[in-house]
């Protein structure tokens, strides 16, 4: 019986595994910059851990493990409940700010379509213990600079910030605060909508004149707000959001209020990265979330982060030819010509190793079959050993790019 992947799961192959952990290893790199300390959390947690504060569509796409004993168990669809519940764990002895990155698979049951998996990796950052604006604008500047050392620049992609307080706020003024949620979830749903069914999920939601201000608040730039007549809650947001605006990298980043974020639990700013043509689905979310620690009966501390996806970002690097090379090459290949001096061979192999990437016929093949696998390998020298090179201890190295050949002595390589 064949068996095939799981639907929205992928196979890395040694070459896109290489592209991977090349991606991996400049965002590693770029939160280290930055004093990001990397640490690692389960798979697995508590379903009522990541399910407490999530919102219902995160909710409803935790994959749930059969209850074995009394433990509902379920794999993490996101980093920031579990890192949460580290902190927590820690938060008394932890010199603030504690600022933590991971890179990992997370799991969620959703419609696989491109960029849309159901087990992807997220490269998170969060920052615990700082309320101030110039967290926020860290946490930004973090996730721009680690796009850019993957090679792409400000007419690759654009942060879309908002605050959540603000578009509360002004919710608020239009439809009164009991309805503030309803609406922030049709919000969301903006882009995924589409013109039309958006407009028909307000009317349906509120009346006609509410939906057509909501529709025009959505419009609205900041030069626009700033004589606007809001409330307390908007003011508040206003004010933090020109704040962060004003800490980061100057031309990444467009207000958008209509920036909602489906996850319920943030407080603030939100932001989301797109590409610049807005062809594939967002490559990165994130924002302020002051209360979740405190709902998980940590003390109370706020709180900001973002989380990368991979595969947004590997189809943009890829559509830009900006996907990095694997470098699975080796740096010689040795060509076994006779049996006898078989065993001499692996042991220069051994050698060289100490030093190098090497490889050798193991299939016993005839020399001009162990040349074709070399050349497939794209193995950057080759060895030819026989009793000639055995007895001498001199062998010929040849590059494999040039053609060049030059006699070397087997200890001096
Ligand atoms: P999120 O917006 O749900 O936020 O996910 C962050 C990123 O993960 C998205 O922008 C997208 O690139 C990627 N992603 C999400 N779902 C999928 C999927 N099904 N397949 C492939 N990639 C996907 C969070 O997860 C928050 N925990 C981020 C955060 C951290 N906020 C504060 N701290």
């Amino acid at each position: 019986m064949a068996f095939s992947r799981v639907k929205g799961t992928a196979d890395f192959y040694p070459e896109e595994l290489g592209v991977r952990e090349h991606v991996f290893a400049r965002l590693r790199s770029a939160a280290q910059k930055y004093g990001f300390c990397e640490v690692d959390v389960p798979s697995l947690e508590s379903f009522e851990l990541l399910a407490a504060k999530q919102g219902e569509e995160i909710r409803q796409q935790i994959f749930t493990i059969e209850k074995k004993g009394d433990e509902q168990l379920a794999l993490r669809a996101e980093f920031t409940p579990s890192f949460a519940r580290a902190f927590i764990a820690k938060q008394r002895e932890l010199a603030k700010p504690v600022k933590w990155f991971t890179i990992g698979k997370v799991w969620r049951y959703e419609r696989p379509q491109a960029g849309r998996l159901r087990e992807f990796f997220q490269f998170n950052a969060e920052m615990y213990g700082s309320d101030k604006p110039e967290s926020d604008a860290e946490a930004i500047n973090l996730a721009i600079d680690a796009l850019c050392s993957l090679g792409l620049t400000k007419d690759d992609f654009f942060v879309r910030l908002n605050n959540r307080k603000l578009l509360q706020g002004l919710l608020a003024d239009i439809i009164g605060d009991d309805k503030v949620e309803p609406a922030l979830k049709i919000i969301d749903k903006k882009q995924k909508l589409g013109e039309k069914q958006f407009t028909e999920e307000l009317a349906t939601a509120f009346s006609s004149e509410q939906a057509e201000k909501i529709k025009q608040l959505l419009t609205m730039g900041i030069a626009e707000l700033k004589d606007y007549n809001m409330c307390e809650l908007a003011k508040e947001g206003y004010g933090e959001l020109t704040r962060v605006l004003s800490f980061i990298r100057p031309g990444f980043v467009k207000f958008d209020i209509s920036v909602a974020r489906g996850l319920a639990y943030y407080t603030s700013t939100v932001f989301e990265i797109f590409d610049t043509d807005m062809k594939f689905r967002s490559l990165c979310g994130g924002g302020r979330y002051d209360k979740l620690i405190s709902m998980y009966d940590g003390e109370k501390t706020p709180a900001t982060g973002f989380g990368i996806g991979y595969s947004t970002v590997s189809l943009l690097l890829e559509s830009k030819g900006l996907l990095p090379k694997a470098d699975l090459a080796p740096d010689y290949y040795i060509a076994v010509l006779d049996d006898s001096v078989r065993d001499q061979a692996m042991a220069l192999a051994m050698k060289l190793r100490e030093r190098y990437r090497v490889e050798i016929d193991l299939m016993r093949r005839n020399l001009s079959n162990q040349l074709k696998y070399a050349n497939s390998l794209k193995a950057k020298k080759l060895i030819v050993f026989g009793q000639d090179e055995a007895s001498s201890g001199i062998v010929k190295v040849k590059d494999m790019e040039s053609g060049k050949e030059e006699k070397v002595k087997v200890g001096e390589i």
